[in-house]
C-alpha cells in the first residue's frame, strides 16, 4: 500500500487531467494505493496542500470528464521562490507522508523539481509537457499535438482571408526559445514562411520569398509564421532607427510586419495575428490524450518498481523511462537545422531562415 502524489507544474497544456486520470485509475484499481493532489505544484508541497484523488470522488460521473478537459484541475505555476523555500518544501513533502511523487512538467518545472528530489531523497517520477516539445529524450509531450493543430487551424483560417485580400499574414506563434511548435505547424498549415529561433532569418530571404512567389506562382497572398523567440541575422537593420525596437509591447510579429513594409520592392499589406494563450487552451487531441494516458499509466509502473528520478518518455512508438539527470542535461532541446522537417520545408519553397 503506497500513498503517491501527483502535481502539474509549469505552464498548462491540454492533456494535463487525461494523465491525472490515467496516474489516478491505475493507481487505485491496479495497485489499490492512495493518491494525492498537490494543488499549484511546489506551492502546494510549501503550504502542505493536499487532495484525495479518487476514481469517484472529483465528479458525479468519476473522473472520465477529465479525459478531455483542457488546463489541470490542480492549478499549476510557473514561476515561484522555490529555491529560497527548499528545506521547507522538502519539510512539508516528509509531512505529507507521500512514498512518491509523480511531477508532470517542461524541462524548468522538472529541474527545479529533480533538485528538490535529490536533496530530500524523494522518490519522484517525471512526465514531460510542454507545448514547446522541447523535453530531450523523448519525441513527444504531452500537448504539444493539440496546439499544433490549433496553430494549423489558425493557419487554414487566415489563409481564406489572406487571398481575399491579397495580404501577407504574420502569424506569431509561442515558443521562446525553440521552434518546433513553428516548424510543425507552419507545414502543417501551408506557410510560405517559417522563422525560429534556431536559425536566423534575414528580411531580405523574407522579402525575397514573398517577390518569387508573387512573380512565380501570382501568388499575391502569403502566410509567415514567427516564433515569438525568432532572431534576425541582420544587426544593422534590427538597429534600424526607423523600426521599433522589439519589446513586449512591439512583439516580433509586429516587427516583421514592419520591416516588409520597409525593406520589400513592391507594396504589401500586412497583418498581424498573435495567437497567444489560445495555443495552450483547448480540448486535448486524441494523440496527446493518448501520449498522457499511456505515460500515467507507465509512471504509476515506475513507482511500483521503486525507480528513482526517471522519466516517461516516447520513443519509436513505445513508452520507456529514461534518466531524468539525463534529459535536464540535454533539454530544452533545439530544432536541428539541418533535419528532416527543416529540409522538407526548404524542398518546397518554404524560407526558414539562413540555414548555413
Ligand atoms: O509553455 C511554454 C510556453 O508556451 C512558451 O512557449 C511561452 O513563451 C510561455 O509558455 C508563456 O507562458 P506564460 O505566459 O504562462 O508565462
Amino acid at each position: 500500500q503506497k500513498r503517491i502524489g501527483i502535481l502539474t507544474s509549469g505552464g498548462d497544456c491540454p492533456g494535463l487531467n487525461a494523465v491525472i486520470r490515467a496516474v489516478v485509475s491505475h493507481a487505485t484499481l491496479t495497485y489499490d494505493w492512495e493518491v494525492i493532489g498537490i494543488p499549484y505544484a511546489t506551492q502546494g508541497l510549501l503550504e502542505q496542500k493536499a487532495i484525495a484523488l479518487s476514481r469517484h470522488g472529483l465528479d458525479l460521473r468519476g473522473i472520465d470528464p477529465l479525459l478531455s478537459m483542457g488546463g489541470t484541475i490542480l492549478g499549476s505555476i510557473n514561476k515561484g521562490n522555490t529555491l529560497e523555500h527548499a528545506d521547507e518544501i522538502i519539510a512539508s513533502y516528509q509531512a505529507l507522508a507521500l512514498d512518491a511523487l509523480i511531477a508532470v512538467g517542461g524541462d524548468g518545472s522538472l529541474s527545479i523539481l529533480n533538485d528538490l528530489a535529490c536533496r530530500g531523497n524523494w522518490q519522484l517520477v517525471a512526465v514531460p509537457k510542454t507545448i514547446d516539445n522541447d523535453v530531450a529524450l523523448t519525441e513527444r509531450s504531452i500537448g504539444f499535438d493539440t496546439a499544433v493543430n490549433t496553430i494549423t487551424d489558425a493557419l487554414n483560417r487566415l489563409t481564406f482571408t489572406a487571398a481575399s485580400h491579397d495580404r501577407v499574414m504574420i502569424v506569431e506563434v509561442m515558443g521562446r526559445s525553440t521552434g518546433h511548435l513553428a516548424l510543425h505547424a507552419g507545414i502543417a498549415g501551408g506557410a510560405d514562411v517559417i522563422l525560429l529561433p534556431e536559425i536566423p532569418y534575414s528580411i531580405q530571404g523574407v522579402c525575397r520569398t514573398l517577390a518569387e512567389l508573387r512573380d512565380r506562382w501570382a501568388h499575391k497572398f502569403a502566410i509567415v509564421v514567427v516564433a515569438e523567440g525568432a532572431k534576425t541575422t541582420n544587426e544593422v537593420l534590427s538597429c534600424d532607427p526607423a523600426l521599433p525596437s522589439l519589446t513586449p509591447q512591439c512583439g516580433i510579429g509586429q516587427y516583421i510586419a514592419e520591416q516588409i513594409s520597409r525593406y520589400s520592392t513592391m507594396p504589401i499589406d500586412t497583418r498581424v495575428s498573435v495567437l497567444g494563450h489560445i495555443q495552450r487552451g483547448g480540448i486535448p487531441s486524441a494523440l496527446d490524450r493518448l501520449v498522457a494516458t499511456t505515460f500515467g499509466k507507465a509512471a504509476v509502473d515506475l513507482v511500483a518498481q521503486g525507480q528513482l528520478r526517471q522519466m516517461v518518455a516516447w520513443q519509436n512508438g513505445r513508452v520507456v523511462a529514461v534518466p531524468l539527470a539525463e534529459v535536464l542535461a540535454h533539454s530544452p532541446l533545439p530544432v536541428d537545422p539541418n533535419g528532416y522537417l527543416v529540409k522538407t520545408a526548404q524542398a518546397l519553397g518554404i524560407y526558414v531562415g539562413d540555414v548555413l
